[in-house]
């Protein structure tokens, strides 16, 4: 089975998807502060990341650019850095607001979409707009060309898929037949303008606190030059993510239904053509060491160690609830192996701690980029 250092040989986009909270963010972070360690200049784009991981990547005042994360932090850690991390949060308003500059014909254009209270409204609670945007600032960054590996974390959605559509969920809302009324030179939008505020209208303007109406009509006039472009731009943004030099890895939990759930996220991926890579299954409970040595009595053994039965009986409680944990991960992951006969899976332990420093990022390196033979005996000596 392939390590991820294989996986990633050659590939310029490496996208981490899955469910909400299974460890997509701490990841992406560990998969690129890995790949920079080996000598690449990589760029991690994340997402809402915790605050103590955002602090320790020096993100906490970062805007919506990539800024390189200190080597001396990876060296205060005896991690050797050969090449360079750089982080970046993504801000999905202020993404869509470097979209609209683009995609408008000139700056007057411009400004009356940004000025807009619809489009306020729109850019920043439009249902996918954080996933379209993080589709966009990946194509933004990878137009670019400054760097060999991009690592993209993805928004907690409920569904693992649903960034995956984004791109045309917005595009078909901005063609949508309702707009194209709006738009259309005799549509509503001309009619609200033409007409001026009728007692209605401003009666409405009153209750809603500005003039809703023409506020609409406005966006959706100045939006309608510029559906073309946002198409043409959607659809290389799905040429890029089926290039052969991009992957997707999906991210889960050992539990069943996460299992069960990046089944499912494969054959979603197989069906649309795109690259999927493999599966990273985070949070694994190991095999604790048995604590009996040679054969003899755990309760004996344990009360003799501790000094004290009762917490004795309550250690091995404990001990046994594990190994079951332990157990039924086990059997969830060679389900899922088995499901995608020779695709890689990798497991990740459930670290004592949360992960939220370098020091948590290079222990998940450990197990990412270790060599199978390396991760049969990590897995057989953990506790
Ligand atoms: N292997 C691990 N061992 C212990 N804790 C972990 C591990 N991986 C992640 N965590 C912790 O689990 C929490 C959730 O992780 P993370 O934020 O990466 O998930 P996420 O999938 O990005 O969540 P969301 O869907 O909300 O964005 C964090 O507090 C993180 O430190
Ligand atoms: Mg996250």
């Amino acid at each position: 089975m392939p390590g991820l250092g294989e996986i990633l040989d050659g590939k310029g986009i490496c996208i981490c998807a899955g469910s909400g909270g299974v460890g997509k963010t701490t990841t992406s972070a560990a998969i690129a502060s890995g790949m920079a360690a080996r000598g690449l200049k990589v760029c991690v784009l994340t997402i809402d990341p915790a605050k103590r991981l955002a602090d320790s990547l020096g993100l906490k005042e970062l805007g919506n650019e990539a800024k390189q994360v200190d080597p001396k932090l990876f060296e205060a850690k005896g991690v050797e850095m050969k090449g360079e991390l750089w982080a970046m949060m993504l801000d999905a308003k202020a993404t869509f607001d470097e979209l609209i500059a683009r995609q408008a014909p000139d700056e007057e254009a411009r400004d009356r979409v940004l000025n807009n209270r619809i489009y306020q409204q729109i850019s920043s609670a439009l249902a996918g707009s954080q996933e379209y945007m993080a589709m966009e600032k990946l194509f933004e960054l990878h137009t670019e060309g400054r760097f060999d590996l991009l690592v993209l974390d993805t928004p907690p959605t409920r569904n693992a898929l649903d960034f995956l559509d984004a791109p045309k969920r917005l595009t078909q809302f901005i063609e949508g037949r309702s707009l194209r009324v709006f738009m259309k030179p005799t549509g509503l939008a001309a009619k609200v303008a033409g007409r001026g505020a009728s007692v209605a209208l401003s009666v409405f303007k009153r209750i809603v606190g500005f003039d809703l109406l023409a506020d609409l009509a406005e966006f959706f006039n100045a939006f309608s030059g510029m559906v073309d472009g946002f198409q043409a731009r959607a659809k290389r943004v799905n040429q890029l993510l089926a290039d052969r030099r991009t992957c997707f890895l999906v991210v889960c939990g050992p539990q069943g239904e996460p299992i069960d759930e990046a089944v499912y996220f494969h054959r979603k991926l197989v069906e649309a053509k795109l690259p999927f890579a493999g599966v990273i299954v985070n949070k694994v409970h190991y095999p604790a060491e048995d604590l009996r040595g040679d054969g003899g009595d755990l309760p004996a053994t344990l009360a003799e160690k501790l000094g004290d039965e009762d917490l004795a009986r309550r250690v091995e409680k404990n001990f046994g609830d594990y190994q079951a944990l332990a157990e039924r991960d086990a059997r969830n992951i060679e389900r899922l192996a088995k499901e995608l006969s020779s695709r890689a899976v990798i497991r990740v332990p459930h670290l004592d701690e949360d992960v939220h420093d370098l020091a948590g990022l290079a222990e998940i390196d450990r197990y990412l980029f270790a060599t199978s033979e390396e991760r049969v005996a990590m897995a057989a000596g953990r506790a």
